[in-house]
């Protein structure tokens, strides 16, 4: 056995002070969002009803490739950062595999997740501007329950809107976001003009990430002195997520290394961009060559079955249009176990770097072969894995399968984003041979597909 110790421990000292800005190296920019009020280019004052200005202008900042963390943030950040990158000494033994697999472990937190990374910063420049509440929503509940631990540590009141078939599935999840003081609202709901009409024409929906989304907004937009904060897909929670990456990279300094394969589960794209930010660099840049792969559910496979189109972010068209792999804002996934990964779209960036080849592959995979591997990484590793970082799993040990026949012994990373044991009903309907494989038919997909927006002279 080698002498790279299990977990490899940055000191607070040597945690990142800038997050890394991946826009600024990228070869061609992701296109720019469109108003869909005035059907041209959105500004930056565009975005400042719905976002609070530092927000807004780090979502539109192309060029300044490292940002300072404030200092509240970074003293927020020790609480729970450097979080270990890990060496899976046992999984590899179980596997028979001659690969180094290793995982950046973000569930070390008390949200459980890698959301708190974004959660602290956006709460932080909504308070320093004076932004008296805040709304969001949330699917699986980890960005809901980041959040509100965040508006907790500031002192800032917060609704969430929570997708409400989460909401029925995981009522722990409401409760603790409630325990840290948030007001929690299953979506769709009365309470807002779109959730009214989203029930309307689909009544009994357990909702999506798209409607909550909507509502979040409209009660922003509707609230004196209040902003709307999201936990993924936007460029600067890409950005906040880069210290998962930055991170990592260093632990790899200190031991030498350099990883062959990154993965990275994908819902909204956040914390594989983040990962793979200062990595990424590297291609770029010439300097190294890892082979990425984004790994995401077959009952909402954005990037494998989806188009790059300009699309709304949200079930209710309300948001800018991006550019993006998308199934269409009106695509509503089967209820699936991996709440977190049922978003109709995909990060600009990261369409942007897979549609231009620089995100080497983007693989769909069914719920029960998720399952398989996050029990087997379990036994072995003794962390219970969400279901959305398991898709990462299912991904790192097919790789390290594939090493076993070859032989080659290929360093891989993947990203650990969060625990699972709020999602035990998930892992119950698993043990007891209850999960199915929903995979939509063409036919459905089309449908979606068939409202993509029209913009004059772009999209047609
Ligand atoms: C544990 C966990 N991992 C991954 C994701 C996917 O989000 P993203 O693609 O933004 O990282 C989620 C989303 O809720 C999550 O809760």
């Amino acid at each position: 056995m080698s002498d790279v110790p299990y977990r490899i421990y940055l000191s607070e000292e040597e945690m990142p002070h800038q997050w890394y800005n991946l826009r600024a190296d990228m070869k061609e920019l992701p296109d720019p969002y469109i108003n869909p009020a005035t059907m041209k280019e959105a500004k930056l004052e565009d975005l400042y009803p719905v976002f609070c200005q530092e927000l807004a202008k780090q979502e539109m900042d192309n060029e300044t490739r490292y940002i300072d963390i404030p200092e509240e943030v970074l003293n927020f950040y020790k609480i729970y950062r450097p979080s270990p990158l890990c060496r899976a000494y046992n999984l590899e033994k179980a596997l028979g595999t001659p690969a180094k697999i290793y995982y950046k472990f973000e569930g070390n937190n008390t949200s459980g997740s890698h959301k708190l990374n974004s959660a602290v910063a956006q709460v932080y420049y909504a308070k320093q501007q004076g932004i008296t509440s805040l709304t969001t929503e949330t699917g699986a509940g980890q960005w809901g329950t980041a959040l509100s631990e965040a508006c907790a540590y500031f002192g800032v009141p917060l609704t969430v809107y929570m997708v409400k078939v989460s909401s029925q599935q995981k009522p722990y999840r409401k409760a603790i976001i409630e325990t840290f003081g948030a007001k929690v609202i299953p979506s769709p709901s009365e309470t807002t003009e779109v959730g009214r009409s989203i029930l309307k024409k689909h009544p009994g929906t357990g909702g999506s990430l798209g409607c909550a989304i909507s509502e979040a907004i409209e009660k922003a937009v509707t609230t004196e002195g209040c902003r709307y904060v999201l936990g993924s897909v936007l460029n600067q929670v890409l950005l906040h997520q880069s210290i998962i990456g930055l991170e990592s990279k260093l632990a790899f300094e200190k031991i030498d290394e350099y990883p062959d394969i990154i993965i990275g589960c994908a819902g909204g794209g956040s914390n594989l961009g983040g990962l793979i930010a200062p990595f990424m660099q590297d291609k770029l840049l010439g300097k190294k060559n890892p082979y990425f792969i984004a790994v995401e559910p077959a009952s909402c496979p954005s990037m494998t079955r989806g188009k790059y189109v300009y699309d709304f972010c949200d079930t209710g068209k309300v948001t800018p249009m991006a550019r993006m792999y998308t199934l269409g804002s009106e695509f509503i996934p089967s209820p699936n176990h991996a709440g977190g990964l049922r978003y109709h779209g995909m990060s600009p960036i990261i369409s942007k770097l897979y549609h231009d080849e620089y995100l080497n592959e983007a693989r769909a995979v069914e719920q029960t072969k998720v399952f398989d591997a996050a029990t087997f990484f379990a036994k072995y590793e003794t962390i219970l894995p969400a279901p959305e970082s398991s898709h990462a799993i299912r991904a790192a040990i097919d790789e390290a399968l594939k090493c076993k026949e070859t032989g080659e012994a290929k360093t891989i990373l993947f990203g650990l984003t969060g625990t699972g044991y709020f999602d035990m009903q998930a892992y119950m309907n698993y043990n007891e041979k209850k999960l199915t494989d929903y995979i939509p038919t063409d036919a459905d997909l089309q449908k979606a597909f068939d409202l993509f927006p029209k913009i004059p002279g772009i999209q047609e």
